[in-house]
């Protein structure tokens, strides 16, 4: 199989690729990422090395460029993981949200369609369910939640994933798409919470947490989230939406003092809490546990230990990004053309 990965220079998408390799000898991995501030090419070093990983620096709101390497490429599956990501710049700044996370999916949709890919998959979020109550413990989101977002981003994401299935209903795209919780693990970018507390503790500085700390995410491995994407690329059905997540809520309070304790250090601040703040994620995955078998297999308790001692030993790969040194990475590889 040859799969084209979006986004693949970022967090997850980054992980998805190595799962693939790992996993697949015979596969072949086809990476488009338009290196935004959160792609960096010093995650994808190893795959670079390897024979049946290629690299494209484009942006997937470019049609030309997007049909070009489908036509070269023809792909059997893509995996779009390409987006903006982050809440809080959503807020400051909402419209390149709109363009990469809404334009740049329809850009794929009709790059599938015009090369007949077998399947389209979109790697949505818990986040197009708004969110839930801290005192109704008993609620959790299923694929019948209503979309109900707060932020930009979550806007975004909600709106992509109509589009999606409109594609599906209106021209028989084959498409799937995956609504996860928050994840954590090896190369997250040092913006978002876990990957912030752990950096800044190991560089002397406050750890900000947004009002009370009462806010409760949901968190899986990364891993995790990984073979969920690949079980529904391969036995999903077409049409369809799977939630993914572990049951695994923490409060943002409990997160930050487990890493706290992990090393030993590190000063906890409160400061201003972050404007429509969701309370609450929790995602029921009942569906892919009932349908496709899957089951996450990494405890928060030894995942987040596995990060921060990843985070300890890959003190080059957050420095060079904490550096702003990482964005010459694409230079050094390429000089100016791909
Ligand atoms: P990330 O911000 O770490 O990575 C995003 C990647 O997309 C970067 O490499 C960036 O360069 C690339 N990109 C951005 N705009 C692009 C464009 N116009 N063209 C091509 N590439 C572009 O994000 P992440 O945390 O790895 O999230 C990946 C996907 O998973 C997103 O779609 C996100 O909505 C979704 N998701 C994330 C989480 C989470 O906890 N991080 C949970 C559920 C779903
Ligand atoms: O639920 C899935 C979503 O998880 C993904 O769709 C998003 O792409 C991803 O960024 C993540 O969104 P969150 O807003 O939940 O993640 P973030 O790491 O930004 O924040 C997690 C919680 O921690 C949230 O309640 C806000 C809080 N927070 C965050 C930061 C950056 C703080 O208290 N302090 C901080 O400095």
């Amino acid at each position: 199989m040859k799969i084209l990965v979006t986004g693949g220079a970022g967090f997850i998408g980054g992980n998805f690729v190595y799962y693939l390799l790992g996993k697949y000898p015979e596969d072949k991995v086809v990476c488009v990422d338009k290196l935004t501030y959160a792609g960096n090419l010093e995650t994808l070093e190893e795959a670079l090395k390897d024979p049946r990983f290629t690299f494209y620096k484009a942006d997937i709101t470019d049609r030309r460029a997007i049909d070009g390497i489908f036509d070269k490429e023809r792909p059997d599956a893509v995996v779009n993981f390409a987006a903006e990501s982050h809440v809080d710049r959503s807020i400051s700044n909402p419209s390149v949200f709109l363009k990469t996370n809404i334009l740049g999916t329809q850009v794929l949709l009709d790059a599938c369609r015009k090369y007949g890919t077998a399947r389209y998959h979109q790697v949505s979020t818990d986040e197009v369910y708004g969110d839930l109550p801290l005192d109704r413990p008993d609620l959790f989101f299923t694929e019948q939640t209503p979309l109900h977002t707060s932020s930009p981003y979550s806007a975004s994401k909600a709106s992509a994933d109509l589009l999606v299935l409109a594609y599906f209903r209106t021209y028989g795209t084959p498409v799937t798409i995956s609504r996860c919780s928050n994840n954590y693990g090896p190369y997250h970018f040092p913006e978002k919470l876990i990957p912030l507390m752990i950096t800044s503790a190991l560089g002397g500085r406050p750890l900000p947490v947004y009002g009370t700390g009462a806010n409760v995410r949901d968190w899986l491995y990364v891993e995790d989230h990984c073979s969920a994407i690949d079980l529904i690329v391969r036995k999903g059905r077409v049409g369809e939406v799977y939630n993914v997540g572990g049951h695994n809520e923490k409060t943002n309070l409990e997160v930050v003092q487990t890493i706290v304790s992990i090393l030993g250090k590190g000063e906890i601040v409160y400061v201003k809490d972050r404007a429509g703040h969701d309370l609450r994620y929790a995602i029921d995955p009942t569906k892919i546990r009932n349908e496709l078998g899957w089951e996450p297999v990494t405890r928060f308790d030894d995942g987040i230990r596995r990060t921060v001692d990843w985070y300890l030993t890959h003190k080059e790969w957050w420095e060079h990004i904490l550096s702003g040194s990482y964005m010459k990475y694409y230079k050094k590889m390429y000089g100016s053309g791909r």
